[in-house]
């Protein structure tokens, strides 16, 4: 009965841990709140010039939330816990990145952090994710709209691979539906700059 609410608690305190913040504090940078979108993220990370900087944002951020589901996945074959833990790990992770008690509940859109937990559920769904990400953010230049995109594709495709690649699973199916939906809503600002032509493609320095 206290495993639940354990896993959601431990899931959401590394979902926390604001890399982009972090990263930047340590390597003597600007503070990704101030500047660029405000966002703190790789993405925005990478606006002060620094793509070491960023890169580490992106591999935090995506690390955190690989761990948070690997530990429950060690829970779950080491003492037995219940599967349907998987889901609310992944989800409480994806929360602990848009929501840090670390930075009075103000974070970041996600992205890295959503890739994470689901390398650690599904390595194939985060590879066709990754893939679907890559690809738009290489034609498109903005990584909003490849992120906005990969969140729509990642449920379609867990659906598509479901029973075949692999079994389905309600709370993987629930936590990957509400992390696309939480992700999107977080990118309204990004959907309204890429609508009136105002969103800075990725690389572009910060303003
Ligand atoms: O990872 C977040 C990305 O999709 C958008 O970031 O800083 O351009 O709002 P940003």
């Amino acid at each position: 009965a206290v495993a639940a609410p354990l896993v959601a608690l431990l899931s959401y305190l590394l979902g926390s841990l604001p890399f982009a913040v972090i990263v930047s504090k340590i390597m003597g940078l600007q503070d990704p709140r101030t500047f660029g979108s405000k966002n703190p993220g790789a993405t925005n990370v990478l606006r002060s010039g620094n793509k070491k900087a960023a890169i580490l944002t992106l591999l935090g951020d995506a690390f955190k939330g690989w761990l948070a589901v690997f530990l429950t996945q060690q829970a779950i074959s080491n003492w037995g816990w219940a599967p349907t833990l998987l889901g609310v790990s992944a989800f409480f992770a994806f929360l602990g990145h848009l929501y840090p008690v670390f930075l009075g509940f103000k974070g970041g859109k996600g992205v890295a952090t959503a890739l994470g937990v689901i390398l650690a559920l599904l390595p194939w769904l985060a590879l066709a994710t990754a893939a679907t990400w890559l690809i738009i953010a290489y034609v498109s230049r903005y990584s909003s709209l490849a992120a906005i995109i990969s969140a729509v594709f990642a449920p379609l495709f867990y659906l598509l691979g479901a029973k075949v690649v692999w079994p389905m699973n309600a709370s993987i199916a629930t936590a990957l539906v509400l992390i696309s939906a939480f992700l999107l809503w977080r990118h309204q600002e990004n959907i309204r700059r890429l609508m009136t032509g105002k969103e800075s493609k990725i690389g572009s320095k910060k303003k």
